[in-house]
């Protein structure tokens, strides 16, 4: 996908003064047992946006989604913590709805002034926010449903203001809906998807070359989109985490209990092939760190090549780690998506520390590096190496699939520049 295909008009080209503006934000943050926000990450790159608002005059009426409570008022996925911690960042008050529709948030946002800021309840609390496009093309009544709710939503509001990038690969009514229901009145994008469609945008279509990719994850069914699109872009694509079992055990390897997607084994043998044609270099693992069962504390051992029966991979091992960081070492242009391992099971983090500390080092060298996902981001926070790399995305979905080259519908409906 081309940048200036993308290129839409931003809060920077409207006036927002005496308007009320609904922003769609993606505060979906993480969140511990009690509901304390454990990263504020989403919040803080959100500011810029909301602060241009506000300063220029708007009344500011924020919705966002919190986990995927299906329909069901849920307190544990309540956006008052986010309210909280907004205001301390904002360091003035931000009104919290009880519920993001019906007439009593409609009356609180009628009664805004300039400069005053509103967070809606989640937007998941209804069912209608993530009916899909396609079963509402399908059932009449569902369409309503969709439709209905929507509506109470763009009529709270002037304006609309997209600044949830790690959204925009869903069709949810706050996403796609709501700006439709709202043409003829001023629909544009924050200053955070602005940022990301340039990082991503730019990388993708204009790469400094040695161009690598870096893979990891569960699941190969769900990065078969963006291997496709890759395959002709990158110089070389370095495979790891558990997909990496799916393509050994298609070349013949014994892979043990290691997870596999036994449907996708073909389909995986394809595309290495189609990389070989492309002159893409596939870079997969020699040795895996393996244990017998899952868990904290399992004794663990490196295996090289072949995995014996009743061991399961749960990392990259010391070969592997050696040849993945020395063919990011040169490279100019890095993307990366998902973990080498179980990341979240120390010592089975290493592999995926060792890739961050390679990643940053190439950074350090002059390379471009997109982080994507939230356990890779989570790896290159945790070791404190945020500064060293060019972006983190905010998006682990919404940038999959941009890699994958798909188009984004809610984004394309809004006002070009
Ligand atoms: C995310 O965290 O990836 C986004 O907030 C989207 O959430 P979803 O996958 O529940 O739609």
């Amino acid at each position: 996908m081309q940048v200036k295909e993308m290129a839409k008009k931003t809060v920077a080209d409207i006036d927002v003064k005496g308007k009320k503006v609904l922003m769609r934000c993606d505060f979906n943050v993480p969140l511990d047992e009690d509901c304390n926000i454990t990263s504020d990450d989403r919040i803080v790159k959100a500011l810029p946006t909301i602060k241009k608002i506000l300063d220029g005059g708007g009344a500011l009426i924020l919705m966002s989604h919190l986990g995927r409570p299906r329909g069901q008022r849920d307190e544990k996925l309540s956006l008052a913590p986010v309210a909280k911690r907004l205001s301390e960042l904002l360091q003035q008050e931000v009104i919290f709805t009880e519920d993001c529709i019906g007439p009593e948030t409609k009356a609180q946002a009628g009664a805004l002034t300039d400069g005053d800021c509103m967070l809606l309840e989640n937007l998941r609390f209804h069912k209608e926010e993530t009916i899909k496009d396609k079963a509402a093309k399908e059932d009449a009544q569902l369409r309503q449903a969709k439709d209905d709710f929507a509506r109470q939503l763009a009529d709270l509001a002037d304006v609309y203001v997209d600044d949830a990038f790690g959204t925009t690969h869903r069709d949810n009514a706050s996403m796609y809906t709501v700006p439709v229901l709202m043409e003829g009145k001023p629909r544009v994008i924050g200053f955070l998807i602005e940022k990301e469609l340039q990082f991503l945008g730019e990388t993708l279509s204009n790469p400094e070359r040695p161009f690598v990719a870096i893979l990891g994850g569960a699941k190969v069914s769900d990065k078969i989109g963006v291997i496709e699109n890759l395959i002709d872009k990158v110089d070389r694509i370095i495979i790891g985490g558990a997909m990496a079992y799916t393509f050994l055990k298609g070349r013949g390897k014994s892979i043990g209990k290691s997870l596999c997607e036994n449907d996708f084994i073909d389909k995986g043998q394809k595309l290495l092939y189609q990389a070989a044609e492309a002159d893409c270099e596939v870079i997969l693992p020699a040795d895996h760190d393996v244990v017998r069962k899952l868990k904290a504390g399992a004794p663990h051992r490196t295996a090289v090549g072949d995995i014996d029966p009743g061991y399961l991979a749960v990392d990259i091992g010391p070969i592997a780690i050696k040849s993945f960081s020395r063919k990011i070492a040169d490279a100019k242009t890095i993307v990366w998506n998902g973990p080498m391992g179980v990341f979240e099971i120390p010592p089975f983090d290493r592999g995926t520390k060792a890739i961050s500390l390679a990643v940053a080092e190439a950074t350090d060298k002059g390379a471009r590096s997109i982080i994507g996902g939230g356990d890779s981001a989570a790896a290159v926070k945790k070791l404190g190496l945020e500064n060293r790399v060019s972006h983190i995305s905010t998006g682990g979905g919404a940038s999959l699939e941009f890699m994958e080259g798909k188009k984004f519908k809610c984004l394309e409906i809004l006002d070009d520049k």
